[in-house]
């Protein structure tokens, strides 16, 4: 039987277009033969050489959330047999991960299903997400030895960057696109010290200066294209299993912005699969904003053969993304799982997420369309009710207040949307009311609110 140490150590990088396997990634990450993105493989894992138990694995993890060692107390590094190796002293860690599956009760019933809980990836460290890949990719650019490290960003890769590389005393470079961004994310990147760029363009503008400058300048490129992001993003999967004692739901349901995300949790759904870990594959469904919907438009209009960048636009500005890095990767792991991929109007975003807001657990805008979107996925026949659901939420609350306080106070949208919908939102806004310091006033308020 193989030993635990040595399947962390079997990682391979392979291009996913041409298949070729280079020693070392360039400094864009892409394949010097072909130019599409490189991934992670593990050899070892092939059958029939993993040989290996999958109920020490599971009872290793398991222990590890007692232990006091730092690695171990990560909800990612806890899990680092399916992760290449990095040597623990270039570890950055921040504690990500260990984030809550909840119940969420007033959603299932707004969303018809029996069962629905929701994996709040928001309770990271930076309050997104991106920490579980940015732990893991900051720790590589450490053990490489490089002083920057660089992302364009819609908010949150940029205030998880700029967290991990002033752990690891890395200095950050952030390009974001100018006025499109919250300023709660904008906050954050400022506070951990990074040099931070509002550039006059969007998020995919940002990107093509990113790749030009990492060609020019030794800076390590830590958007999701690193191999190493997608590696650390698979834990949230990992641990969600955990969570649901290894019994996969019926159906995981992911936001879909630049589409990394959806990419790793895939991946490691498939891993788990082959390494016996979990007996069946959950159907991972990607959903994105109307405004910015590539992936979407690619896959029902082009049979996911070719994907038509755009210019995005949506009030979600975490996912106002028009030519997805990772649109093949993600295109792979809905096939592979048998998911669907859903788009979502700006309304049907806004009550999703005071939905997910009165269900007492919250999340950005960017979030919600996972509940808006398994709305429509359940009209369609495709979720039924009976089956398990897990939605993905990927960022705080917090992290845009605006366009929680805007919608309500009925400034989000202009009375564009459908009766129904006005209705629907109208419902659910609880706009504040200032009042005189007086207890008849607030006792009056208190009553009027009280009548049906
Ligand atoms: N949800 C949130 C809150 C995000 O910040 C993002 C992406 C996504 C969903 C989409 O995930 O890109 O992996 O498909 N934000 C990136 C950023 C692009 O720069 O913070 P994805």
């Amino acid at each position: 039987m193989r030993t635990i140490q040595n399947l962390e150590m079997m990682a391979r990088l392979r291009c996913i277009a041409c298949g070729a396997m280079p020693d070392s990634a360039s400094q864009d990450f892409r394949c010097t033969s072909c130019g599409d993105l490189l991934e992670f493989f593990f050899p070892g894992w092939a059958p029939p050489a993993a040989a290996f138990d999958a109920a020490v694995l599971k009872a290793l993890w398991l222990a590890r959330r007692t232990s006091r060692e730092v690695l171990d107390q990560s909800g990612v590094w806890r899990f680092r047999e399916l992760l290449p190796h990095i040597p623990a002293e270039h570890a950055i860690t921040l504690r990500e991960g260990n984030t809550p599956l909840y119940d969420m009760p007033r959603c299932a019933r707004v969303a018809g299903v029996d069962h629905l809980q929701a994996k709040h990836q928001g309770m990271n460290p930076t309050a997104s997400f991106k920490d579980t890949g940015m732990t893991f990719a900051a720790s590589s650019a450490h053990q490489k030895k490089f002083k920057w490290v660089a992302c364009a960003s819609t908010g949150n890769t940029s205030a998880s960057m700029a967290a991990y590389a002033a752990r690891g005393e890395m200095h950050s470079l952030v390009l974001i696109p100018d006025g499109k961004i919250s300023w709660g994310k904008l906050s954050q990147s400022l506070d951990y010290g990074a040099l931070t760029c509002q550039l006059r363009t969007d998020f995919d503008g940002c990107v093509r200066i990113l790749n030009e400058l990492v060609r020019q300048k030794p800076v390590y490129l830590l958007n999701s294209v690193n191999p190493y992001r997608i590696e650390g993003q698979k834990t949230a999967a990992i641990e969600l299993m955990e969570q649901l004692l290894w019994e996969p739901p019926d159906h995981i349901i992911v936001p879909g912005g630049n589409l990394g995300n959806s990419s790793a949790i895939g991946k490691a759904l498939i891993e788990m699969h082959e390494l016996k870990l979990i007996s069946r594959l959950p159907k991972l469904s990607i959903i994105q904003a109307q405004g910015a919907n590539p992936f979407y438009r690619s896959v029902k209009e082009f049979g996911g053969k070719k994907l038509e960048p755009m210019t995005a636009d949506t009030l979600a500005t975490a996912i106002r993304i028009g030519n997805p890095a990772s649109w093949k990767k993600a295109l792979r792991v809905l096939q592979a799982t048998g998911g669907e991929v859903e788009e979502v109007s700006e309304i049907e975003i806004a009550i999703a997420k005071a939905e997910i807001g009165a269900d007492g657990i919250g999340c950005e805008p960017a979030s919600a369309v996972t509940l808006a979107g398994l709305k429509k996925l359940r009209r369609d026949g495709f979720v039924r009710a009976g089956e398990s659901v897990v939605l993905i939420l990927t960022g705080h609350l917090l992290k845009d207040p605006d366009f929680t306080i805007k919608f309500h106070r009925g400034d989000l949208l202009g009375g564009a949307s459908a009766e129904s919908e006005n209705a629907q939102a109208k419902y659910l806004q609880r706009a504040p009311v200032v009042l005189d310091a007086n207890l008849g006033v607030v006792v009056a308020a208190l009553e009027a609110a009280e009548r049906p």
